[in-house]
This record gives structure tokens, C-alpha cells and sequence, in this order.
């Protein structure tokens, strides 16, 4: 039924509300204010900050052209979804552009879950595929990693307890965004061996997976269970730019054509960033890891000189950690706002965890060395002024 002018609008979501930063209307006020600070050191969005000019110079050619007064073609070009298949060593399987895994994850979720399914994923993990999940299924599940004795990790016996009749989707994030943990080769073999035996769906978020000393794709050993999502935010330095995709056999893939939004494609620019950034990885790669390895070496080491606080995942398999601060007393929330009056970007655990959030801070590191250095500095300083124990 129509609702009359000055009615409640309809709601059909909960929206998740989110407590904006002190001395901020909103959150988008926040982020936009730190955005426009040129001087602000970047540890808050696991973005990356060391590709050279290559994307960027191939971005603006394009631009220059004016190849955007076109539209795209609208499932993108042939070019860049055959480079993304390369990429990940994949043949048979097809690719699906969207504007940054994010909307991959939705499309998914969209595609997939009907009103009696759950869904099973972690606590802490990236919480917007749980709020994605929420929307189409009845239950998301999520397993508490937060300890060690699961090494902070969603492993395959802990999702052995949590699958019933019901569960359809089980969402792997790996490397994990908050901990960077990374799972092995027997344990991906183990995750598809429980998607076939339960005939349902494996969600691999790869997002990081290039920061990881070794990594597997579930899609190797469950073709047809397996939905991979794909970003060009993190190892490619382009988050701004939002573009990523999913990946998965045909079928897969025709369903999720099913329920798109974006139907005249993804942004041209971004395409074009994409294909050199695909074809040039081999030159810059190995400098970009090599550097995030070292950094997170001289957070360790930082941190290890502080009582109280500790790493519970090192080294990292992602280009971010975590520091508990939990012991020492300090509330994360208080940790990140002070570290921003000092130019520190950083995220306090709420962001990625309901249940742990009061735990840590998360940082990324995929920043050049010398910024890493401002934040090993300060860091001590932040936690003497603000240690309760
Ligand atoms: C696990 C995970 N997946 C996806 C994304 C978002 O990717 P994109 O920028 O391609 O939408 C993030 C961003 O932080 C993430 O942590």
C-alpha cells in the first residue's frame, strides 16, 4: 500500500548505525575531514601506498582520451577479465566486474541466499559481508576467533560444529581483515572438501591475498562450490578508484548477472588502471611486499618494547594487524583518537568485530617506511598517556 506524503517512509532494512567520531556530525564527515588532510599518515583503510605511477599514468591517458564520454562495455572489457583469470591461474570459469569486491559481496549474497539459509563467517572479520548476509537470509553465524586456541582462525572443524541442514554459505576471508591470518593448503582443501560433502557454496574473499607469504584458492579444489572475490583496492593501490569482481563458474555467474544493479558497466578509468596494473604486477610486486614485510617488522618490534600490549597474529599474511591493548587498560576508541591528533589514522577494533572490538587496534602498513617510523614513535607515548594498568 502507497504511504501518503509526510508518512514514516518504509524501512525495509535496519540501517546499521554508526556512532560518528567525537566532534563529527556523521561519519562521512569524519572521513572526509581526514581525507582532505594531506599530512595525515594513512594506517586506517588497509590501502596501499606504494605502487609507483604506472596505474596512475595509464588512469590518466585514458582519461585524456576522453575514453569515458562512452559507455564501457557493460560486463567490461575481454582484456581485463581474461587478465584477472590469469592472475589467479583460473580456466574455465568466468568474471564479473563489479565497482570493488564490496558490490561483488552483495551480488553474491543476492544471488545466492533465500529466506531459510544461514551463513557462517567470523568474529572479527569484515563485517559488512555479515550485514550483506542479514539482508537475504535468516541467520548469519558468526564463530568467535578471537583466541588462541583456534590461532585466531575460522578452522575447518570450529565450521564443522556451526553447519545444520540450513547453512548454505560458508564466507572465508582470506587473508583475514582484521588478524591477517592466512589459512594453508590443507586447510582450503578441508573448507572445499565440506562445501561438496554439504552440497553448498564457498565465498573466498581474496582481497589480500597478495600480501600473504603463501596462498591457496579454494576454487581449485571446489570449482563448483566456489565463488571468489576479487579487488583491485589493496595490492594495486586503487581503492579509490572502486573496482573488483567475482569470479566463479557459469552458472554461478549467470545468477548473479540475475540480480546486477549496475548494468552499464564499470568505470572505464578504473578498467584501464586495472589492465596495466595486471600486466606490470611482476615489476612492482615484489618491492610492495618486501616492504610491507619490513614495516610490520618494525611494528613488532615497537610493540614488543610496550608492557601490556602485544600482536596476537605475527607475522601478518595481509598488509594490516591488530594490537591488543586490552591488558594495559586502554580503550581502542581512545587509542585512535588520540593517535589522529597526531596525524595517525587508524581503526579501533568496533569496525571489525562485535564481540572483540574493545580488544585492539588495527593498523595498516602498506605505507612508506618512514611514516611506519612516526607511528613506532608515537605509539609508546600514546600508551603511557593513556594506560590504565
Ligand atoms: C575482506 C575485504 N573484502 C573486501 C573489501 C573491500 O574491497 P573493495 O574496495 O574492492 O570493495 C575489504 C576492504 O577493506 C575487505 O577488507
Amino acid at each position: 500500500m502507497l504511504k501518503k506524503a509526510g508518512e514514516k517512509p518504509i524501512k525495509k532494512y535496519e540501517k546499521i548505525e554508526r556512532k560518528p567520531p567525537k566532534g563529527y556530525d556523521s561519519a562521512n564527515d569524519f572521513f572526509e575531514s581526514v581525507f582532505m588532510d594531506k599530512d595525515m599518515i594513512w594506517m586506517g583503510q588497509n590501502t596501499n601506498h606504494l605502487v609507483g605511477d604506472v596505474i596512475a599514468d595509464a588512469m590518466a591517458d585514458c582519461a585524456l582520451e576522453k575514453e569515458y564520454c562512452k559507455y564501457p562495455p557493460p560486463e567490461g572489457f575481454s582484456k581485463l577479465k581474461s587478465l584477472i583469470l590469469e592472475d589467479l591461474g583460473f580456466e574455465n570459469m568466468e568474471v564479473f566486474l563489479t565497482a570493488g569486491a564490496t558490490e561483488s559481496l552483495f551480488l553474491c549474497m543476492n544471488a545466492l541466499l533465500n529466506p531459510e539459509d544461514n551463513v557462517i563467517t567470523c568474529d572479527p572479520g569484515y563485517l559488512i559481508i555479515g550485514t550483506f548476509a542479514d539482508r537475504f537470509a535468516d541467520e548469519v553465524k558468526y564463530i568467535p576467533i578471537y583466541n588462541k586456541e583456534c590461532n585466531y582462525k575460522m578452522t575447518p572443524s570450529l565450521v564443522r560444529d556451526y553447519i545444520d541442514d540450513n547453512t548454505k554459505l560458508i564466507v572465508l576471508i582470506d587473508p583475514l581483515n582484521p588478524l591477517g591470518v592466512c589459512y594453508t593448503e590443507d586447510e582450503i582443501k578441508e573448507f572445499a572438501q565440506i562445501a561438496i560433502e554439504n552440497d553448498i557454496y564457498l565465498l573466498h574473499d581474496v582481497t589480500y591475498k597478495d600480501f600473504a607469504h603463501e596462498h591457496f584458492l579454494a576454487a581449485n579444489y571446489a570449482p563448483d562450490n566456489t565463488l571468489t572475490a576479487y579487488s583491485f583496492s589493496k595490492i594495486f593501490g586503487m581503492a579509490g578508484a572502486r573496482i573488483g569482481g567475482v569470479i566463479s563458474n557459469k552458472n554461478i555467474i549467470d545468477s548473479i548477472k540475475n540480480v546486477v544493479v549496475n548494468d552499464l558497466g564499470v568505470n572505464i578509468i578504473s578498467q584501464a588502471g586495472a589492465i596495466k596494473g595486471l600486466q606490470t604486477k611482476g615489476e612492482w610486486i615484489n618491492e610492495v611486499r618486501e616492504i610491507s614485510f619490513h614495516n610490520q617488522k618494525l611494528i613488532k618490534e615497537a610493540v614488543d618494547k610496550i608492557d601490556g600490549i602485544f600482536l596476537p597474529v605475527y607475522p601478518s599474511d595481509a598488509n594490516m594487524m591488530v594490537i591488543d591493548v586490552s591488558q594495559a587498560g586502554i580503550n581502542p576508541k581512545d587509542l585512535s583518537e588520540y593517535l589522529i591528533e597526531r596525524k595517525l589514522f587508524t581503526r579501533e577494533g568496533e569496525y571489525t568485530s562485535k564481540l572483540f572490538g574493545d580488544k585492539y587496534l588495527r593498523i595498516s602498513f602498506s605505507i612508506p617506511t618512514n611514516e611506519i617510523e612516526v607511528f613506532c614513535k608515537e605509539l609508546p607515548k600514546a600508551i603511557e598517556a593513556l594506560r590504565k594498568n
